[in-house]
Formats: structure tokens, C-alpha cells, sequence
């Protein structure tokens, strides 16, 4: 296929920011345990790559979710395909997403951890595209902020391409 990508934020870029990330959250955590929670799973790039550059004892969990659209856009309905292996209550929870776009992924999500007891509960985003919010959602570390194009790479797809291109573009009509 010969579509082009263009990018918008290089490979190095990332990594600089990534970690920034790490070692803000590294300084956060000081004598705590942590429990990444990636995102599947569109995450599991930015989680590899963050779980590396946080200098503290973790473990990493994976949660794997489908939200249903309405045609192009999400109802805020999200269905657990794959739930974490263990129970979270007293644990510092940090989620990890590729993107806060409408921002209601990650409000079912706090909602629903929250009702599992955790010490803390606490979002790590790559991206956040601000045009598109439809609820509200604290994120406690963001990488870019980035205006409303669709966007691939580093963990985001396109009918499941492009997930493993290195940095984060926009697919331009061939
Ligand atoms: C993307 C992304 C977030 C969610 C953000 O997942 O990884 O989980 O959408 O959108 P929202 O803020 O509008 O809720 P997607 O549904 O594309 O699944 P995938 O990660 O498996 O590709």
C-alpha cells in the first residue's frame, strides 16, 4: 500500500518526552510500588517504552477494551474484553493510554477502578486531542497535546496498520 505518512512527532521527540514521563513519575512515586495499566491496545508501545525510564519497583497489567461507536463516534459504552489478573485494592495505579481523545475511555475506567479500592488512581497519557472532548478527565502526566487529525503510529492504528511505525503521524490521500 502506498499511502504516506507525515509525520508529526518524530521517534526522538517521543522518546525525550517519554522520558521526562519517567523520571516526573519516578520522583512522584518515591518509596511506592506501582501498577501500570496498559491500555490495550493501542498502549502497549507507549507502556514498554515508559515502564523503562521509571526508576521504581512496578508491575505491569493489561486491560484490554472495546468501546462501541455510534457510525463514527463512541457512546462512552465500554466493554472489558480482558481484565487485569489480580485484585488492585491498596495498590498505586497508574493508567496508561496512547490517547485521550473524547476523554470517555479513561472516565468508565476510573470509574470502574476506583470501585476496586486502589491507594491511588492516576493517568499517564501520550496524547491528548482537546477538540474532541466530550467529558472531562484529569490526566496527571501528558506527553503532547495535539490538534484534531487522525492519528497512527507508536501504538495507534488504522484498521490495525501502522501501530509499529516509530513515531506518530498522519496518513495522507495517496
Ligand atoms: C483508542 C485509545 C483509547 C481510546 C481513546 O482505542 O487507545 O483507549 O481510543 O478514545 P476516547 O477518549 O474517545 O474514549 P481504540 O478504541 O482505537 O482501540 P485500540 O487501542 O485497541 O486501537
Amino acid at each position: 500500500m502506498a499511502e504516506r505518512i507525515a509525520t508529526m512527532i518524530d521517534a526522538q521527540k517521543i522518546q525525550a518526552r517519554i522520558a521526562e514521563l519517567g523520571a516526573q513519575i519516578t520522583k512522584d512515586y518515591e518509596g511506592k510500588r506501582l501498577v501500570l495499566v496498559c491500555v490495550l491496545k493501542g498502549s502497549f508501545v507507549f507502556t514498554a517504552d515508559l515502564a523503562r525510564v521509571i526508576d521504581r519497583e512496578l508491575r505491569v497489567e493489561f486491560l484490554g477494551v472495546r468501546s462501541y461507536g455510534e457510525g463514527t463516534s463512541s457512546t462512552g459504552v465500554v466493554q472489558i474484553t480482558q481484565d487485569l489478573s489480580k485484585p488492585i485494592e491498596g495498590e498505586d495505579i497508574l493508567i496508561v493510554e496512547d490517547i485521550v481523545d473524547t476523554g470517555l475511555t479513561i472516565a468508565h475506567l476510573l470509574e470502574l477502578l476506583g470501585t476496586r479500592k486502589p491507594a491511588s488512581l492516576k493517568v499517564c497519557a501520550l496524547l491528548h486531542k482537546p477538540a474532541r472532548t466530550r467529558v472531562e478527565v484529569p490526566i496527571d502526566y501528558l506527553g503532547f497535546t495535539i490538534e484534531d487529525k487522525f492519528v497512527v503510529g507508536y501504538g495507534l492504528d488504522w484498521s490495525e496498520r501502522f501501530r509499529n511505525l516509530p513515531m506518530i503521524g498522519v496518513v495522507e490521500p495517496s
